[in-house]
C-alpha cells in the first residue's frame, strides 16, 4: 500500500506546479454561473468544466484536480471522460469526498458530513481514477469562535477520514479552513489557526494517519476581509509561514494553501513572498479555486466563442502561480 501511495504523492508533489480545487458542489457551482448570467444546468456545469479542464498547456502547471462526483462521469467535448483527460495530460484525477457543512451550536458553528459510508464511496471513486481525496472543515473567528469543541471534533473527523483514505489506497487532502469572513485582526486569525492546526496534527498522531503521504489544504494568516488596515503581503507570509512551522511537521510532503477569498492577484502574491522567506521544511504550492478559476470564469460568460480567450485566462493564473511556487512571481506580470 505504501508503494501506492508513494507513487500518487510523486505525481501531485512537482516543483513549479499545484493543485487546481474544481470540485464545487451543484449549489456552489450555481453561484459561479450565476455571477456570470449563466443558468445552473448539468450542462453549463459540464461546459464549465470542460473549459477549465481542457485548456491548453494544463499539465504543465497543475498537478493534481479535486472534482465533485458528478464530474467524474462527464465527458469533455472530445467524448473522453475527464478523469482520463487530466490523466492523459499527466495530472491527478482527486474527488471530494465530504458532504457538506451542519450547523452544530448556538454559535452557529459547522461540523462537516460524510463519514457515514465513506468507505463504500472511496470504492466506488477508486474505481473511476480518483486517487486522492479532499475533506474540507471550516472554522469562523468570532469573540467565541473557534470554539474548543468545534477545534476537537473536527480535528478528530478530519483524522478518521484521513486514516480511511489512506487504508483505500488513496491520499488524502486535510483541508482546515479558518474562514476570511470578518473583521478580525490578523494576531486573532494566527492564534486561532495554530490552535486548530494543532489540534488536527495531534489528531492525525493519534490515528496513525501516515503524514508522509498526507497533503495539508490550509487557509493563509491573514485579516478579515471587513478588517480595518489589513496586514500587507509580507506580513501575510511571514506569520503564515510562523504558524507552519510550529505546527507542521517536517514528514508532511506537500502544504497547497487555498484562497479562500482572496482576490487572485493577492493569492498569487502571498504564496510568492512564502518562498522569499528563505528554504520550506516542506513543498509550498497552491490548491486555489477561485484564485484560479475567476479570471477564466469571467472571459468565458458560457459562450463558445469565447472559449479559447476564457482558457487563456486560466493558464496565465495558472503559470504565475506556478511561478510564485518558486518565488519568481512579480507584480509587473499582471
Ligand atoms: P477557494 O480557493 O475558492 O477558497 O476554494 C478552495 C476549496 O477547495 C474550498 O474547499
Amino acid at each position: 500500500m505504501s508503494e501506492v501511495l508513494k507513487g500518487i504523492i510523486k505525481d501531485m508533489v512537482v516543483p513549479g506546479k499545484g493543485i487546481l480545487a474544481a470540485d464545487e458542489s451543484v449549489g456552489t457551482a450555481g453561484k459561479r454561473l450565476a455571477s456570470i448570467g449563466v443558468e445552473n444546468t448539468e450542462e453549463m456545469r459540464r461546459q464549465y468544466r470542460n473549459m477549465i479542464l481542457t485548456a491548453p498547456d494544463f499539465g504543465k502547471y497543475i498537478s493534481g484536480v479535486i472534482l465533485f462526483e458528478e464530474t467524474l462521469a462527464h465527458k469533455a467535448d472530445s467524448g473522453t471522460l475527464f478523469p482520463d483527460v487530466l490523466k492523459k495530460v499527466g495530472t491527478v484525477p482527486g474527488i471530494k469526498v465530504d458532504q457538506g457543512l451542519q450547523e452544530v451550536n448556538e454559535k452557529k458553528e459547522q461540523v462537516t458530513k460524510g463519514l457515514e459510508g465513506l468507505g463504500e464511496r472511496l470504492e466506488k471513486y477508486k474505481k473511476t481514477g480518483a486517487r486522492f481525496t479532499k475533506w474540507r472543515a471550516v472554522y469562523t473567528i468570532s469573540e467565541s469562535t473557534p470554539s474548543d469543541e468545534i477545534i476537537k471534533q473536527n480535528a478528530a473527523d478530519l483524522a478518521k477520514y484521513a486514516k480511511s483514505v489512506q487504508e483505500h489506497g488513496m491520499v488524502p487532502i486535510v483541508e482546515p479552513e479558518v474562514l476570511i469572513d470578518g473583521t478580525h485582526s490578523i494576531d486573532q486569525c494566527e492564534k486561532a489557526t495554530s490552535k486548530v492546526l494543532k489540534a488536527v496534527f495531534d489528531a492525525l498522531k493519534k490515528e496513525n494517519v501516515k503524514l508522509e503521504y498526507t497533503i495539508l489544504k490550509p487557509s493563509m494568516v491573514i485579516s478579515g476581509k471587513e478588517a480595518e488596515n489589513g496586514a500587507g503581503v509580507k506580513e501575510v507570509a511571514q506569520r503564515t509561514i510562523k504558524v507552519l512551522k510550529a505546527t507542521v511537521p517536517k514528514e508532511l510532503p506537500s502544504i497547497n494553501f487555498l484562497s479562500g477569498g482572496q482576490t487572485p492577484e493577492e493569492a498569487t502574491a502571498h504564496l510568492n513572498e512564502m518562498h522569499k522567506l528563505g528554504e520550506l521544511p516542506w513543498y509550498v504550492s497552491f490548491s486555489y479555486a477561485r484564485a484560479l478559476q475567476e479570471p477564466a470564469l469571467k472571459a468565458w460568460k458560457g459562450k463558445k466563442e469565447n472559449l479559447a480567450a476564457a482558457q487563456k485566462a486560466f493558464i496565465q493564473r495558472a503559470r504565475l502561480n506556478g511561478l510564485a511556487t518558486q518565488g519568481k512571481y512579480s507584480e509587473d506580470m499582471e
